[in-house]
């Protein structure tokens, strides 16, 4: 008799127990009901997600990005009042790259410069409008990516003028600065385009050599160490292994109090007499350019 007790005890506890527990479904009628009627109702509850976990933010800044055609004809970098850079992108879009990079300037609040080919814009129009849409902007990269130092100047124009168009087409926006492909353009024909175009002609001060694949890491701590006010940063997002590496790029020069803004917004800032000219590109980037 005690220990049937004994038993009957254990079991009325342990239903209580059970019928406690915050796991027990409710009943299911009851669920479709609320489902059914939250249907069309907004859903405020809902967050970006962060793919890379929380990240540091570049602030808001709103700043001016029209600067003068008399500012100048080439740039590597800018002098500018305050600790701003410039992020470009070269050679895309890219159908995966592109948008998974787009994701990580997105959580960062960082805005680019992306200089596009205009045979990959006529690809990947979507990208592109997202791109503008985001904030970013958009450089001329040529339709074909050929060498224009060896070129005509009729072959030069036209492959400046299909970009231009292939963005146009995309986006509805014109681009209003060139990167040579290879860095490879004679300065005739550098003043040629500003005077035909107005389009200034922009180099970079730090060229990780990303398109190289060094490796993650290490193309981090090459554009980490190389920074300094007013660098153009030099990356190409053709290649998954230069996206990989930006995360931990961006995050450590915001860290270090490094402001992004785009290339119009750097040229703007330096105003004309400010603005440090760069006619060729260092002997490194000359002899290792790679894209
Ligand atoms: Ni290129």
């Amino acid at each position: 008799m005690k220990h049937s007790t004994l038993l009957l005890i254990s079991i009325l506890i342990s239903l209580a127990v059970a019928s406690c527990s915050p796991e027990k479904s409710p009943p299911m009628p009851a669920s479709h009901a609320a489902a059914s009627s939250m249907k069309n109702a907004a859903n405020t509850d809902y967050r970006t997600q962060m793919p890379y976990g929380s990240a540091p933010r570049n602030p808001d800044l709103g700043l001016p990005s029209n600067f003068s055609k008399s500012s100048g004809v080439t740039f590597s970098r800018v002098s500018v009042p305050g600790p701003y850079v410039a992020l470009t992108f070269d050679d895309g879009p890219h159908a995966s790259n592109t948008p998974r990079l787009l994701d990580i300037l997105r959580a960062r609040n960082v805005k680019a410069t992306f200089y596009v080919i205009g045979k990959n814009v006529d690809l990947y129009p979507n990208i592109v409008r997202r791109t503008v849409a985001e904030g970013h902007e958009l450089g001329n990269h040529t339709y074909t990516h050929p060498k224009l130092s060896a070129l005509g100047q009729d072959r030069v124009f036209s492959e400046i003028r299909k970009c231009d168009d292939a963005i146009m087409r995309a986006a509805g926006v014109r681009p209003r600065t060139l990167r040579p492909p290879y860095g490879a353009l004679t300065q005739a024909q550098r003043v040629s385009i500003h005077s035909t175009f107005g389009y200034p002609t922009i180099m970079w001060a730090v060229d990780p050599l990303d398109w190289k694949r060094p490796g993650v890491s290490v193309v981090t701590s090459r554009i980490v160490s190389a920074t300094s006010n007013g660098s153009i940063i030099l990356v190409h997002d053709l290649h998954a292994s230069s996206v990989d590496a930006m995360p931990a790029t961006i995050d450590a020069l915001l860290r270090k109090g490094y402001k992004f803004v785009t290339v119009s917004q750097l040229l703007a800032m330096g105003g004309s007499a400010s603005a440090s000219i760069n006619p060729q590109p260092s002997a490194l980037a000359q002899s290792q350019v790679g894209e």
